[in-house]
């Protein structure tokens, strides 16, 4: 079965309104879809790589690619995870969860966007907290890093509710232009001071080695994953 082979395909982390998995070749269809149904206004562009300029027909190509690429070229010192998001069954959008040299820095970045229409209900929010449920409870940790171009308040509205503290900043070319990213950082105890969703995740163990983890951490024996003690992984007390 591809589940023995690729453990990921098993990974669920689920909030009370969100699943979040890898979508089968199918549900990357719907997420192409998604993403050629629009992002963002176009006279915007929140993201470096202005994959989203591309017309819908080949921006949704783009998706799938993408998609497939990373896929192909993971390994546990350099990944990416692209979780898509359901929403009611549907898929709306997707967060990421990368790293590089995980297993050593315990550090991890998100990136993630939601077709137009999905937007600006909620979704944003609890789909980035159940990526850092995945990367604090799960995986055990020690920061989690984001950033936005300035003109992303969205973005910056997000991490703020999640606890993000400035981190700098980065000037970068979009479109041609000078643009200002500028970044946020999440440290453990932000997000343990911060969370407000709830979040479960299931299918874990059999990943961690392509997470750069050894598999014993399933027990929870590395430091930093001491809340960790089962696959399912939920808050205490948290609504
Ligand atoms: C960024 C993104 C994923 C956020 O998802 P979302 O579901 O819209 O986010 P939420 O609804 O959870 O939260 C958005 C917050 O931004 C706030 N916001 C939205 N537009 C705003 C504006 N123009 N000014 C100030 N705040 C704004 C909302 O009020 C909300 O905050 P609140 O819950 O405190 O009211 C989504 O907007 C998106 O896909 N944008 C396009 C792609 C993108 O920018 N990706 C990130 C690249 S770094």
């Amino acid at each position: 079965m591809l589940l023995d082979h690729w453990p990921l395909t098993g990974l669920r982390v689920n909030t009370p309104r969100l699943e979040l998995r890898l979508p089968s070749e199918e549900e990357l269809g719907e997420l192409a879809d998604v993403a050629a149904g629009g992002v963002h206004a176009p006279d915007r562009m929140p993201f470096v790589v202005p994959w989203t300029d591309l017309p819908p027909a080949e921006r949704a190509r783009s998706v799938v690619q993408h998609h497939w690429l990373r896929r192909g070229n993971w390994t546990p010192g350099d990944w990416a995870l692209n979780l898509c998001v359901f929403e009611d069954g549907r898929v709306v959008g997707l967060q990421t969860l990368a790293a590089r040299d995980f297993a050593v820095l315990r550090q991890v970045s998100t990136a993630s966007w939601l077709g137009l229409r999905h937007q600006r209900q909620g979704i944003g929010t609890e789909m980035r907290a159940a990526a850092l449920h995945l990367a604090f409870a799960g995986l055990g940790a020690v920061d989690a890093l984001s950033g936005a171009l300035e003109d992303n308040p969205s973005s910056f509205a997000v991490s703020g509710k999640l606890g993000y503290k400035s981190d700098g900043a980065e000037h970068v070319n979009v479109r041609g232009r000078r643009a200002t990213i500028r970044r946020l950082r999440l440290p453990r105890a932000g997000w343990e001071a911060h969370r407000s969703v709830s979040v479960t995740i299931a299918g874990l163990a059999p990943c961690l080695p392509l997470f750069g983890l050894p598999g014993e951490v399933a027990s929870g024996a590395v430091s930093g994953r001491a809340d960790v003690i089962s696959e399912d992984v939920r808050p205490e007390g948290i609504a």
